[in-house]
């Protein structure tokens, strides 16, 4: 299939662009390159072993939208575009409403004029709110606790109704736990701009000495050792579930499915520091602060339904993700070149 992959240039878009390509599909990349540097195509191209068609665009702009899709004829759209840091939705709701909700709304109108209606959607686990069922199940009620979390249940309730109206789309919500590592090669990876607000990030910017320690957000939560505890996902192995994800739904007759991709595996911040110092080899120096608001305790995926319908689980452990991640960090230490 020729699969338009929005937010291509970022993280998790730029590594599943690279399993599309050796599944042999075909990829076109839009990217608005907000959150991305045009310096990662050239790697993607180097690591694809061929060309990679890119088209740098606004896709809230509906008419250069538009403009695409008579451009080019999509078999499927796999939407990573958007903003992501939940913290920054916090203090700019209106950027992150208009933009994540415009960018999708701008693709879907495209898509139902030129008659495209694969469409795997980036969600979050964050959609899971609070529950007090920590092991989060796709049947759980949807809510969110930022504006961030609430454009993504927001585009999950579009999507529903769309399903619902027209049963000849093919839908499916990804909700993603923790993605973090980077591709074995070291060549590409989490480029976070300015202060990372993610764990992993840290920690690896730590051992590479760009920042002097690491805060824990609190170590009095009701966990093995009172630190936070997430579901961490290897980013080559989220890439592969969106190929499982989006063959499924091409073979398929739901117009609509949802799917967590996660490993199942409960990890505490503590047992990261661990884990990257031993891939490291570095000393993570950290402080214990306290609780950074809006924090869970805990929560992790139930993967059952994935590993069911989609005949895919994780094949990465935490150790996996610390080594590739270090790979990556300790060949760029400040990340992609900026041109
Ligand atoms: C993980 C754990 C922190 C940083 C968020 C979004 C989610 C998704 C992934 C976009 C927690 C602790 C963190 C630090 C720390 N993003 N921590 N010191 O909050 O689980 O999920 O990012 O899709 O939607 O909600 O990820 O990596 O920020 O935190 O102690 O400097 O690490 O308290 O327990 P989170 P995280």
């Amino acid at each position: 299939m020729h699969v338009l992959v929005t937010g291509g240039a970022g993280y998790i878009g730029s590594h599943t662009v690279l399993q599309l390509i050796a599944a042999g599909h075909d990829v076109t990349i839009a990217d608005d390159f907000s959150n991305a540097k045009p310096t990662v195509l050239p790697r993607l191209e180097e690591l694809a072993g061929q060309p990679i068609k890119l088209h740098r665009i606004d896709l809230t702009d509906q008419t250069a939208t538009d403009a695409l899709f008579a451009a080019e004829d999509f078999d499927a759209v796999i939407h990573f575009a958007g903003f992501k840091a939940v913290g920054e939705s916090v203090a700019k709701p209106l950027d992150y409403y208009q933009n994540n909700l415009d960018t999708t709304f701008s693709v879907l109108r495209a898509m139902d004029a030129h008659g495209v209606r694969r469409f795997v959607f980036s969600s979050s686990a964050t959609v899971y709110g609070e529950n007090p069922v920590l092991e989060r199940t796709e049947d759980m009620p949807t809510s969110a606790t930022n504006p961030y979390g609430w454009t993504k249940v927001m585009v999950e309730q579009v999507l529903r109704d769309l399903a619902v109206a027209d049963d000849s789309w093919r839908i499916a919500l990804l909700r993603y736990f923790n993605p973090v590592g980077a591709h074995a090669s070291g060549r590409i990876g989490e480029d976070p701009s300015g202060l990372p607000n993610n764990l992993m990030p840290f920690v690896s910017q730590v051992a590479v000495g760009r920042r002097e320690k690491l805060a824990v957000f609190g170590d009095d939560y009701d966990t093995v050792d009172g630190t936070g505890v997430r579901d961490y996902i290897h980013v080559e192995d989220l890439a592969t579930g969106h190929v499982a994800a989006l063959e499924k739904i091409a073979a398929a007759d739901e117009a609509l499915s949802v799917w967590n991709l996660g490993s199942g595996d409960p990890v505490s911040v503590l047992q990261v520091v661990q884990a990257f110092a031993r891939a490291s080899g570095r000393e993570i120096p950290y402080e214990v602060v306290p609780r950074r608001a809006g924090d869970l305790a805990a929560y992790w995926a139930d993967p059952s339904k994935a590993n069911r319908e989609l005949g895919w689980k994780t094949t990465r452990d935490i150790d996996d993700m610390c080594v590739d991640t270090w790979r990556w960090q300790s060949q760029n230490p400040n990340g992609y070149p900026e041109a």
